[in-house]
């Protein structure tokens, strides 16, 4: 048995595909009980960690711990103890839901009585009970998602293996497998949700680890990774071009360590500043003093794609999170 106490635990964790580090020197510690999310682009080598940890991959050097145990030595004790959906679904799309969660139950020798019962159990937690009866080909996205989901927690996992289990689905759909994963971390369930989606881990994962290049570069709280970057930045957009100067100077006085940006296309000027309402007011008041008008004013904390940019140099493609004041 492991004693780490953690969920999931890879400790110098080495893969090579020929001259390639697919992992190199991977860490993580995942507490029970929570959405952890491995955040990284393409190729960083999310699926790779993965794939080492849920047994699927021998990795070359480092050690693993899953649910209590040694993942190299005793990767068949493991299987009994994960789940994983990979990146892309695994259902029959010839088959209905019910008949697809019936036939990997049946796959998990669970006898034809029970894995009924489960498939029903299934279909009702992960809200399919409608479509439950038709073939998976009409379904949309989300709902695919949802049965993948479903068939990967059969045998009730202690740690569910999630690999970009929104990538392709529109907002809606993506909302749909959030409350899904909730609501398996609400029963016990220690999930490992891998995304390249900035807003995804935010939303989701109470803890963050960062992986660029099969290394961890970064492991914290999402808010703890925002304010790595420097905390919170005020913008103002000025009304005309012309009083872009005035706006400058205004904002100076509040600037933190960073730098005053002005884009004059945009007639924005941000900064990062140290204490946000007390910066709010006094940029507002000096503006208003000096009867220049502002077409808006703000707070913004930072992206997770700020932090990302910070970390690694190099940049993914997000939208900005606004927050409004
Ligand atoms: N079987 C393999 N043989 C050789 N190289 C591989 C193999 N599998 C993965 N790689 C390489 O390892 C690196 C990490 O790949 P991996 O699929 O783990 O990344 P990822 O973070 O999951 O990317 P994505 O976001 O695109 O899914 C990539 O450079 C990839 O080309
Ligand atoms: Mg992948």
């Amino acid at each position: 048995m492991g004693t780490s106490g953690y969920a999931v635990l890879a400790e110098g964790v080495m893969k090579r595909y020929g001259e390639k580090r697919a992992l190199d020197g991977f860490d993580l510690a995942v507490r029970p009980g929570i959405v952890h999310g491995l955040l990284g682009p393409n190729g960083a080598s999310k699926t790779t960690a993965v794939r080492a940890l849920a047994t699927l991959l021998r990795f070359d050097s480092g050690r693993a711990e899953v649910a209590g145990l040694d993942v190299a030595r005793e990767p068949r004790r493991v299987r009994t103890r994960i789940g994983l959906t990979g990146q892309y679904a695994a259902v029959d799309e010839i088959l209905t839901g019910r008949q697809n969660l019936e036939m990997f139950g049946r796959l998990f020798h669970l006898g034809a009585a029970r894995a009924r019962r489960r498939a029903a159990e299934l279909l009702e937690q992960f809200d399919l009970c409608d479509a439950a009866d038709r073939g998976v080909k009409g379904y949309s996205g989300g709902m695919r998602r949802r049965l993948d989901l479903a068939a990967s927690v059969i045998l009730a996992p202690q740690v569910l293996f999630l690999d970009e289990p929104t990538t392709g689905l529109d907002p809606r759909g993506r909302g749909e497998v959030w409350d899904s994963v909730r609501t398996l971390v609400a029963d016990g369930t220690t999930v490992l949700l891998t995304t390249q989606y900035l807003e995804e881990a935010d939303r989701i994962a109470s803890r963050i680890t960062v992986i660029d290049r099969g290394r961890a570069i970064a492991d914290d709280t999402p808010d703890g990774l925002k304010n790595r970057v420097g905390g919170d930045r005020i913008e103002v957009v000025a009304g005309e071009t012309a009083d872009l100067p005035a706006v400058v100077k205004a904002v100076e006085r509040v600037a933190g360590a960073g730098p005053v940006v002005s884009d004059e296309v945009a007639r924005r000027v941000h900064t990062q500043v140290a204490d946000r309402v007390a910066a709010l007011t006094e940029v507002a008041r000096t503006l208003q003093d000096e009867r220049i008008g502002v077409e808006d004013i703000g707070l913004r904390r930072p992206s997770l794609d700020d932090v990302f940019l910070s970390l690694t140099g190099h940049r993914t493609e997000t939208l900005d999170e606004e927050v409004t004041v």
